[in-house]
């Protein structure tokens, strides 16, 4: 056997990809190891969202050169910057063996071969744009010793967000026929996952043979599925039937992922968001009233080109409006061949160091509102399905709530049981709290050997 290390960065349709990576490498004997150095073949699975995603890319590279070096490890690069970058890659980093997009997972073992037989170096990154394209089944055996799995269900995104990189790198929208996702959640039961996510890059325009509430509604109904979630959904096209789908059926997770980017509907125009802030809390107040209680949480740029210290006022005040149950702020930053670096000039780039103190008082404010809102399941007992040992501390168990907050708590529940737990104290990222019950466990028993892929979120 040889052995395979991938480094993932980025989102979750990496994270999936990644997995696929692994099955297609299998079929080549490759089986994969969580130590770089001990790696006959080493990917990295790319992200180019953020500037400082590629540089961490970079760095990586730098440090597995060495590998090659001494073992004579291949090395490859897939993911997004692959795919956007090309041959860009091989000319810059010599000792990258290979370079492959998104769509050119299942193609792995024909590279690898090229590479090792003929000793060239390859690119393939064409899109496969078509409805033809055939997604990748997830061979649940990758999945065993989890509870809760990712779909993916779409792929590229036919949005023109004015900061965004995705499109260029991910290619056009194609949906997943919804058969194929039902199949795949009712495989993944079989070694016990009990909580499905749907994602892709912009859910709401799903159109695999049935709306996509619809496909929540018929993936919560594979028998053996507890729970489902979905990001991440655009709030310009979140329709009523989604929301309808919230007040429905229970076993739709209480939490709902809208990122809104800005609080100004002048910056919101100039990103190309396709609402106004009075349409979005439109949605917002529709949602919380099919769903009492439901923890929203979004992401929001600071420092977009042209933002005016009004600008971000208005979605400093927004923040405090809609009492976000957590987000993901980010500082602008300008990506090749979008709209936004191409006009940063005309609008007017903002400097780095009023992109820091904006950024620093969202998440002061955040924080406080984060805390807030944990505070709230303090005295409460909430369902939460285990998913391992505690990473904090191992003798305690960890979990999520329906809200997806995470919670460390007293206890001996298995992985995949939905367990009651007292929950006795909060903080801005979690809860912390005690077992007082144990409501089903999943149908097959889950061993306790869950070791999270490594993921860098950049
Ligand atoms: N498809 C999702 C977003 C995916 S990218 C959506 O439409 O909501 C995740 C987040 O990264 C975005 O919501 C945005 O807040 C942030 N982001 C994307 N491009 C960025 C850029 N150029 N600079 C800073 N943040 C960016
Ligand atoms: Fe990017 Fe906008 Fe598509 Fe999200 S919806 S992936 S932000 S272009
Ligand atoms: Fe995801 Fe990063 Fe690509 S966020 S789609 S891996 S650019």
């Amino acid at each position: 056997m040889k052995r395979v290390f991938i480094h993932t960065f980025g989102c979750q349709m990496n994270v999936n990809d990644t997995m696929r990576m692994s099955e297609a490498l299998a079929s080549m004997q490759y089986a994969p190891t969580p130590a770089p150095e001990s790696a006959d073949l080493i990917i990295l699975n790319t992200c180019s969202i953020r500037e400082k995603a590629e540089d961490k890319m970079l760095s990586a590279l730098g440090r597995y050169r060495q590998v090659k070096l001494q073992r004579g490890a291949l090395i490859g690069v897939g993911g997004c910057v692959a795919q956007q970058e090309k041959n860009r890659i091989l000319e810059r980093v010599p000792y990258v063996d290979f370079v492959f997009g998104p769509d050119a997972i299942q193609k792995l073992p024909e590279i690898i071969q090229r590479v090792e037989a003929d000793r060239v170096r390859v690119v393939e990154t064409a899109w496969v744009d078509s409805e033809d394209y055939v997604f990748p089944r997830a061979d649940p055996n990758t999945s065993r010793g989890k509870a809760t799995e990712f779909i993916t269900v779409m792929k590229g995104c036919d949005n023109v967000c004015a900061f965004c990189v995705v499109p260029h790198t991910r290619g056009r929208e194609v949906s997943r026929p919804f058969g194929d996702i039902l199949q795949e959640a009712a495989s993944l039961t079989t070694v016990g996952v009990r909580e499905v996510t749907l994602v892709g890059q912009n859910v709401n325009s799903y159109r695999g043979g049935v709306s996509f509430a619809q496909l929540l509604l018929r993936t919560a109904q594979v028998p053996g599925i507890e729970r489902v979630r979905f990001t991440t959904s655009h709030p310009h096209d979140l329709s009523d039937e989604l929301i309808e789908a919230f007040r429905v059926e229970p076993k739709i997770m209480g939490h709902f992922h809208l990122p809104v980017q800005s609080g100004s509907d002048e910056v919101l125009e100039r990103m190309r968001r396709d609402y106004t802030v009075a349409e979005y809390l439109e949605r917002l107040g529709k949602l919380r009233e099919a769903r009492p209680g439901i923890a929203v949480t979004t992401d929001i740029i600071v420092g977009f080109p042209g933002e005016t210290d009004e600008d971000f006022e208005k979605t400093y005040q927004l923040t405090e409006q809609v009492r976000y149950a957590g987000q993901f702020s980010f500082i602008y930053s300008p990506r090749p061949k979008t709209a936004a670096a191409m006009r940063e000039g005309e609008w007017g780039a903002v400097p780095h160091e009023v992109k820091i103190a904006r950024l620093e008082r969202l998440n002061a404010l955040q924080k406080k509102l984060s805390v807030e809102f944990n505070a709230a399941q303090v005295g409460q007992t909430v369902e939460v399905l285990v998913e391992g040992a505690s990473r904090t501390d191992p003798t305690r168990r960890f979990g999520r709530t329906s809200h997806n907050t995470t919670v460390n708590f007293d206890g001996d529940a298995p992985i995949g049981a939905l367990a009651r737990v007292a929950i006795g104290a909060a903080s801005a990222a979690s809860l912390s709290g005690r077992q007082v019950g144990i409501d089903s466990l999943p149908a097959v028993v889950i061993p306790d050997v869950a070791a999270a892929p490594e993921v860098c979120v950049a």
